[in-house]
């Protein structure tokens, strides 16, 4: 069988500038970076940001790479840490904008469409120990300028913009679940801070919309949508169900495509006394600037049920969990080395309920993927990584995309994470995710099997399945 997709599909990858860059010439630290200073030891085997896949000094040969297998498309971000010298005043550094300058021309000189992201986890630190960062609503207004100087920079040529990459993930990292730089447990911060990144979202769409330089530009916002699948059709886990969606995706999502947040969540918040601080003119502001089109991060699913003890009998701290408990499935497909459930047909249910619930909005899968650890196990005679399961992973979700397409859904493209492979936060090079590898040591890249196939679906549009990948697929 073979799946078609459009001409011009997006085939592609993603990866960030702290992930991708390395910390050489930037002016000050983002979160990463100053808790990796502080606190080595929270490192996979204490390796941190500052060389990461050197992309500051290899993008020429990096580049090279990504065209050599066939992709069309590439997100990075703009480090704000790199560019912006004076952060209160929003000047900027002139190392940095030449860096950018020559990264964005030599992705437009090899057929690459440059897709930029602004914000990826990377808060300067500073701003966090001057002013609580995203807590802050002066924060907000100093992304906004940085966010000025990029559509002014960089405009001209980059017609593809995204204000955030996982706003959730920022809110749970940082101010939850303990897994990002400060390691809070704060859920009335968590609450504002989501409200704040969505203000910050919908201020630079306004500015973005005012300094844009080219006429086929665009702007959206990239979100880990995680579907949540609850235990059973029980009252109490269809609730729990509900909220979780509430919380983790319809916060976000119904804020950038329909400028409001939803208002069941909002009646809860107000009535745990969590509700965040909003002004008219702020919520005018989100109302009036909603994406122009959405990215969707996918990896796993939530699989939830009601919570043990009835969140009204809580006498801890106000957290989201505690009208949601996460429940592991019997039997379900695991990735061991990330510890993620592989659930492909999310993608389809994805794309179901964009089409369905938010006016059919035009999205692409910007990043899905699968973390290996060890990869050098499978490395061949020939010296090249056989990562099929990476290619089957890949095929099993276009299965499942390719068929929410075929059912009206407007998604143009799929990026993997990554093209090459890069530094991982916490985990920095424990899972491997690229179609190419990075040798850590000597930054030697190398093309792994899975960027071999990718060059020919890119080239075809078609995706070949074998009949028992089919049957393996529909019995998932
Ligand atoms: C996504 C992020 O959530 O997952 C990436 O946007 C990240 O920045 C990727 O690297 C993979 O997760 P991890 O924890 O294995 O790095």
């Amino acid at each position: 069988m073979n799946l078609e997709f459009p001409k011009n599909f997006w085939w592609g990858a993603a990866t960030s500038g702290p992930q991708s860059e390395g910390r050489f010439n930037k002016k000050h630290a983002n979160m990463f970076d100053y808790w990796y200073e502080i606190q080595p030891e929270e490192f996979y085997n204490q390796v941190g940001p500052d060389t990461a896949s050197n992309f500051y000094n290899s993008f020429r040969e990096d580049i090279a790479l990504m065209k050599e297998i066939g992709l069309n498309s590439i997100r990075t971000s703009i480090q704000w840490t790199r560019l912006i010298d004076d952060l209160e005043a929003g000047t900027v550094n002139e190392d940095a904008v030449r860096f950018y300058n020559e990264v964005i021309d030599e992705f437009i000189k090899n057929d690459i469409r440059p897709v930029i992201n602004l914000h990826h986890f990377d808060l300067p630190v500073e701003l966090y120990h001057r002013y609580g960062g995203w807590e802050s609503k002066h924060v907000v207004d100093l992304y906004v300028k940085f966010a000025e100087r990029c559509f002014e920079l960089f405009s001209d040529r980059v017609v593809d913009w995204f204000t955030f990459n996982e706003p959730m993930v920022i809110v749970e990292g940082e101010y939850l679940h303990q897994f990002h730089y400060p390691n809070l447990v704060d859920g009335k911060k968590a609450v504002q801070v989501a409200y704040n990144i969505q203000l910050a979202s919908a201020k630079a769409i306004a500015r973005f919309r005012e300094l844009n330089r080219n006429p086929d530009g665009r702007i959206g916002i990239i979100l880990n949508l995680t579907p949540p699948y609850p235990k059973s059709d029980a009252p109490e886990d269809l609730a729990a169900s509900e909220f979780a969606d509430l919380w983790l995706n319809q916060l976000f999502m119904n804020a950038s495509t329909l400028g409001e947040f939803p208002e069941k969540l909002a009646a809860v918040l107000e009535k745990d006394g969590m509700l965040w601080d909003a002004s008219q003119e702020e919520l005018t502001t989100i109302k009036a600037n909603t994406i122009d089109y959405l990215g969707v991060n996918y990896y796993h699913p939530h699989r939830v049920q009601a919570p043990a003890v009835s969140p009204n009998s809580l006498t801890v701290d106000w957290m989201p969990e505690k009208y949601f408990d996460e429940y592991e499935m019997p039997g379900r497909r695991m990735n061991v080395d990330k510890g993620w459930e592989i659930y492909p047909k999310a993608i389809y249910d994805i794309g179901i309920n964009i089409r369905d619930n938010y006016g059919n909005i035009d999205w692409f899968v910007s990043e899905n993927g699968m973390g290996v650890s060890r990869e050098e196990r499978y490395l061949n005679e020939a010296g090249v990584i056989e990562d099929d399961y990476r290619i089957q992973f890949i095929q099993e979700h276009l299965y499942w995309l390719n068929k929410a397409m075929a059912e009206g859904s407007h998604c143009f493209g799929y990026h993997l994470w990554t093209p090459i492979d890069c530094w991982s936060w916490k985990n920095a090079y424990r899972n491997r995710y690229g179609f190419i590898s990075t040798n850590i040591h000597t930054q030697v890249k190398t093309i792994k099997k899975s960027g071999h196939w990718i060059k020919n679906v890119a080239e075809t549009n078609q995706v070949t399945l074998e009949d028992t990948l089919i049957k393996t697929i529909e019995n998932n």
